[in-house]
C-alpha cells in the first residue's frame, strides 16, 4: 500500500500538470493513469495529434495552392497518408515520453491502472494483468477528463461514423466527408481533409458556426472556409447516421422541417464531449456526477467531500487544455496552503484552422445582453503590409471596449498566427487595459500584431490609420 500527500487520477494537462505543481510545493505525490502512456486526450489523441495533422495538411495545401504564386514550381505532389500519421504518431509518442520523464524527475510515482475510489481517502489501482494495488492520501484531486459526445440515432460505429479519435488515425483520404457539429473538432479536422482533398459538408444545429464564439467572427469565418470548399448545411438536426457498408447516410431534418438526406464516405460526429467518470465509483467516495456527468466543484475547486478535488473537462466550465492546466495549478497551491486565483473570463480560446481563429473575454452578444454600453473597433487583415507578403491576407480583429471607460472587455480575431497574437489581448485585459493603452504600445513592422493596434485604434475614437 503507497501512501501520499496527494494522489491524482488522470495524467492529462489537468492531472500531470497539478502533479509536477504538488511535487515542486514539498507534497509526496502519485498520479494514476488508465492507459499506458500519460498526457491523457491532450496528448493522445487531442490537441497536440490534431495540430500535427493541421500542420502537415497545411504544407501540402500551401504547396499545391500558393507555392507557384510564390516562384515555386513543383512536378509532383501526392498526400502520403501513412506518413503523416507516421509522423503525428512520433510527436505524441515524444510528447508522451516527455511527461513521463517529468514525473520521474519530480520524483512522482506512476500507477497504470483503473483507479477507483474504495472510500474518501483509498484509491485502488486495477492495472491491465490483473495486479491490483491500494494508495491512501490526505487529498485526492480527481482529472479523468472526457470522452466524445454524440446523441440518439449518431453513435458511432469507428469505421465509417468516427469521433476525433478515428479522423486522427485515416488510413485513407475520404473522396467525402459529412461532419456533424460546426465546432472546434468539425471546423479543425473537418481542415485538415478539405486540405488534402476530401469534399467536406458539415451539418450544423445552429445558424452561425463556432456558434459560442462572437457573431461576426462566425459569419466571416464561414465566408473563409466557403472559399476553401467547405459546405455547410446550417439549421439541421440531425435524425439518424446510417453506415450503408461503402458509404454513409446522415438523415437531418431542415429548417422547414422537411426531411433531407447526405451521403459520403464517412461522418465524423463532433458535437461536443462529455465529462468521464466511469469506472472511479464515485458512490463509495460519498460522490456523485451531476446530470450532466461532470463532479461539481466550488470555487476552490473542492467537491462536496473537502478533502477531494476534481478539475479539467470533468468539471463545469471551458474543456481546453489550458484551463485543466490552470485548475491543476490552482488545487495544488491550495493545498499549500497558497491564495491561488484563476481568472475565468480571459481564459482565451483558438481553432488552429488557417487562418486561426481567437478570442477572450466576452463576445459583443454577451456584452449586449449585460446592457453595457460599449463600442467596437475592426481592422481588416488584408490591410496589413505583412499579410500582403505572405499571402494570407484573410480575417480580422475585432476589439469591443466599454464606451465610458474604454476598458477593454473582448478581442475576437481571424488571423493568421491568432493563437498567438491573441495573447496580447490576454495581457491587455489582465492588466484591465484601456483600449488607447494598446494603441500606445509600439508594435513591430512588419507584423501580424499591427492589426490589434489598429483595432484599438478603430474602437478608441475612430482612428485607424492603414484603412
Ligand atoms: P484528459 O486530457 O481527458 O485526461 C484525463 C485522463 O484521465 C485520461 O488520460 C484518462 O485515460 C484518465 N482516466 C480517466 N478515468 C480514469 C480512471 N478511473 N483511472 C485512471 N485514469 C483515468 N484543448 C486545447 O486547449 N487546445 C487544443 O488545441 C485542443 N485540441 C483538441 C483536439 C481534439 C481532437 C480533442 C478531442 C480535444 C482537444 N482539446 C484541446 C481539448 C483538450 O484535449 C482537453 O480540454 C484536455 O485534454 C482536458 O484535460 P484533462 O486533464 O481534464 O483531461
Ligand atoms: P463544440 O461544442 O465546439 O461544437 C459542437 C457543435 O455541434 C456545436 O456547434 C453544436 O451546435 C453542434 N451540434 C450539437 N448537436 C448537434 C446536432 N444534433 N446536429 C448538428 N449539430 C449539432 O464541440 P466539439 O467540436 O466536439 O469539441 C469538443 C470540445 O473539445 C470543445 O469543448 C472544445 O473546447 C474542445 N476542443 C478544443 C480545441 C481547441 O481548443 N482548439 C480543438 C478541439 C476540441
Amino acid at each position: 500500500m503507497g501512501t501520499y500527500d496527494v494522489i491524482i487520477i488522470g495524467s492529462g494537462p489537468g492531472g500531470y500538470v497539478s502533479a509536477i505543481r504538488c511535487a515542486q510545493l514539498g507534497m509526496k505525490t502519485a498520479i494514476v493513469e488508465k492507459y499506458n502512456t500519460l498526457g491523457g486526450t491532450c496528448l493522445n489523441v487531442g490537441c497536440i495529434p490534431s495540430k500535427a495533422l493541421l500542420d502537415s495538411s497545411e504544407h501540402f495545401f500551401n504547396a499545391k495552392h500558393t507555392f507557384k504564386e510564390h516562384g515555386i514550381d513543383l512536378q509532383e505532389l501526392t498526400a502520403n497518408m501513412e506518413q503523416m500519421i507516421q509522423r503525428k504518431n512520433d510527436v505524441v509518442s515524444q510528447t508522451c515520453s516527455g511527461v513521463k520523464f517529468l514525473m520521474d524527475k519530480n520524483k512522482i510515482d506512476v500507477h497504470y491502472g483503473l483507479g477507483s475510489f474504495v472510500d474518501k481517502q483509498t484509491v485502488l489501482v486495477s492495472a491491465a494483468d490483473g495486479s491490483k494495488t491500494t494508495l491512501t492520501a490526505k487529498n485526492i484531486v480527481i482529472a479523468t477528463g472526457s470522452k466524445p459526445n454524440f446523441f440518439p440515432g449518431m453513435e458511432p460505429d469507428k469505421k465509417r461514423i468516427i469521433t476525433s479519435t478515428e479522423a486522427l488515425n485515416m488510413k485513407e483520404i475520404p473522396k467525402k466527408m459529412l461532419v456533424i457539429g460546426a465546432g472546434v473538432i468539425g471546423l479543425e479536422l473537418g481542415s485538415v481533409f478539405s486540405r488534402l482533398g476530401s469534399e467536406i459538408e458539415v451539418i450544423e444545429f445552429a445558424a452561425t458556426l463556432l456558434p459560442t464564439m462572437d457573431g461576426t467572427i462566425g459569419k466571416e469565418f464561414s465566408k473563409i472556409l466557403k472559399k476553401e470548399g467547405f459546405k455547410f448545411q446550417m439549421e439541421h438536426r440531425v435524425q439518424n447516421v446510417v453506415n450503408k457498408g461503402k458509404s454513409v447516410v446522415v438523415t437531418a431534418l431542415n429548417k422547414k422541417e422537411e426531411t433531407v438526406t447526405f451521403e459520403a464516405d464517412y461522418c465524423l460526429v463532433a458535437v461536443g464531449r462529455k465529462a468521464y467518470t466511469e469506472g472511479l465509483n464515485l458512490a463509495n467516495a460519498g460522490l456523485t456526477a451531476n446530470n450532466r456527468g461532470q463532479v461539481e466543484v466550488n470555487e476552490n475547486l473542492q467537491t462536496a467531500v473537502p478533502t477531494i478535488f476534481a478539475i479539467g473537462d470533468v468539471v463545469r466550465g471551458a474543456m481546453l487544455a489550458h484551463k485543466a492546466e490552470e485548475e491543476g495549478v490552482f488545487v495544488a497551491e491550495f493545498l499549500a496552503g497558497q491564495k491561488p486565483h484563476i481568472n475565468y473570463n480571459l481564459i482565451p480560446g483558438v481553432v488552429y484552422t488557417w487562418p486561426e481563429v481567437a478570442a477572450v473575454g466576452k463576445t459583443e452578444e454577451e456584452i449586449k445582453a449585460m446592457g453595457i454600453e460599449y463600442k467596437v473597433g475592426s481592422f481588416p487583415i488584408k490591410a496589413l503590409g505583412r499579410a500582403r507578403a505572405s499571402m494570407d491576407t484573410a480575417g480580422l480583429i475585432k476589439i469591443i471596449a466599454d464606451k465610458k471607460t474604454d476598458e477593454v472587455l473582448g478581442v475576437h480575431m481571424i488571423a493568421p498566427r491568432a493563437a498567438d497574437l491573441i495573447m496580447e489581448a490576454v495581457v491587455a485585459m489582465e492588466y484591465r487595459a484601456s483600449a488607447e493603452d494598446i494603441v500606445r504600445i509600439c508594435h513591430p513592422h512588419p507584423t501580424y500584431s499591427e492589426a490589434m493596434k489598429e483595432a484599438a485604434m478603430a474602437a478608441t475614437d475612430n482612428r485607424a490609420m492603414h484603412i
